[in-house]
């Protein structure tokens, strides 16, 4: 079927959701074309392009990119296109070059898109081709950056980068203001998780505080009772701060979300599942010389569990760990992990990150794979005939709405609700 307008809005009710917004491959594409066209996806961060020529490609939505490091050290994001018959130029993952070649008929570009020579340019000559016109040349998309995360968008239109993360913007200056020397930079290599679900189930399980006593129960208990047979005398164990939080209760998991415009949320500020990690005293040291005690502490005491920058990047600044959405297709969805280092801080911070990356985040970890099993079950729940609707209705007018944010309790699904908003807001095509 074709959606008219109305169908497509009919989708989305204040307290429920149409099952076929994870089911319907027609609905996907709409969403490529609408909502990740629209607006401002993550495209990576700059220490991933140090040097003069470095690059990373990726897909924005179904889009080849190519994020690149020009000569005058300016960062591009360009789609990853020949200007003569469409080839995707780079093939690697990420690599360094003086210049873009085509692999097919040797059409070479300039760092920065423009097209820099055609071969055997004398058969040209008499026609009405222009090497100059930049329908030739590689697109250059919009791009833009906070505190060195880089963001790109199809659509002129787009507020500002700022504008568009509003106050949420709190949590990626929270991630990199915890480095001593106020930057942070991409270590540890990637992990990729192919997930068998729509996108927006890993979203929407980002600040779900109903399911981690559930879900991830056997895994807590597990590490309760490996717990018990350690000596009493035994140090502290890293994986056990980061694993047992997430058997905590759900009064503490209480504590609140704030939704923001265009869907973004984070859950925590007062506490988080992070907030009884110990202080690193060698790291501790460092913040205070950079920052001074109170500015130290004001900045360790935000602590949020996890952010979503609606609808491709989730970030967790308390432990320096991001994740990254990149849908393939209604059913399939790639999850990619990536973990920073806080410059100025000691070597042990990123151990810690790197560590939290793979016991929560990775395949062969202790933790994600619970939840991706409930998200593909979802997946073959929904895609069979029964009742329509799911449900959001958990603490539904009772959020407190200010001007620029709405604020709920840890367990209110005000997440779901806001990112359907905006997700209807985005689906809607202006007459
Ligand atoms: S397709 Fe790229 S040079 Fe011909
Ligand atoms: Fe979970």
């Amino acid at each position: 079927m074709s959606y008219t307008q109305k169908e497509i809005i009919d989708l989305v009710r204040p307290t429920k959701v149409h099952r076929k917004v994870y089911t319907d491959p027609e609905v996907f594409d709409l969403e490529m074309e609408r909502l990740w066209a629209k607006t401002w996806i993550y495209i990576g961060h700059e220490s991933q392009v140090q040097d003069k020529g470095s690059y990373i490609t990726l897909n924005y939505g179904k889009v080849p990119v190519v994020m690149v490091r020009d000569t005058d050290m300016e960062v591009h994001v360009l789609h990853n296109r020949c200007g003569h018959k469409g080839v995707k130029l780079v093939d690697k993952a990420c690599g360094k070059i003086p210049a873009f070649r085509c692999c097919y008929h040797g059409w070479r570009y300039r760092l920065d898109g423009k097209l820099l020579g055609v071969p055997y340019m004398e058969s040209y000559e008499d026609t009405a081709f222009n090497k100059e016109d930049p329908q030739y040349s590689m697109q250059k998309l919009r791009s833009d950056s906070v505190r060195g995360f880089v963001f790109a968008t199809m659509n002129a239109d787009a507020p500002d980068l700022r504008t568009w993360m509003g106050g949420a913007a709190d949590v990626m200056e929270n991630l990199c203001d915890r480095a001593p020397d106020g930057e942070v930079e991409a270590a540890g290599g990637v992990l990729r998780y192919e997930h068998e679900c729509n996108w927006k189930m890993f979203i929407e399980n980002l600040n779900d505080m109903m399911h981690p006593m559930v879900v991830h129960r056997s895994v807590v208990e597990c590490a309760r009772d490996y717990i018990k047979t350690l000596p009493p005398d035994s140090p502290r164990l890293d994986e056990a701060e980061i694993l047992l939080p997430f058997g905590a209760s759900y009064e503490v998991m209480n504590d609140s979300i704030t939704g923001f415009k265009y869907g973004h949320h984070y859950d925590g500020g007062k506490t988080s599942i992070h907030a009884d990690y110990t202080l690193d005293p060698e790291y501790a040291a460092a913040m205070k010389s950079a920052y001074g005690e109170a500015r130290m502490n004001e900045i360790l005491s935000f602590n949020t569990h996890n952010t979503l920058y609606y609808p491709s990047l989730t970030i967790k600044s308390a432990i320096q760990n991001i994740r990254v959405v990149r849908p393939i297709a209604y059913n399939k969805t790639i999850i990619e992990t990536w973990s920073f280092r806080l410059k100025g801080a000691p070597d042990s911070m990123l151990k810690k990150t790197l560590l939290y990356s793979r016991l929560i985040n990775s395949n062969g970890s202790m933790v994600g794979p619970d939840d991706l099993t409930a998200y593909f079950r979802a997946q073959q729940g929904l895609e069979s005939e029964a009742s329509d609707w799911i449900e959001m209705h958990r603490h539904f007018g009772k959020d407190e709405v200010l001007t620029d944010r709405v604020i709920g309790k840890g367990t209110s699904d005000l997440d779901v609700r806001t990112q359907y908003t905006a997700w209807r807001e985005y689906m809607t095509v202006a007459a």
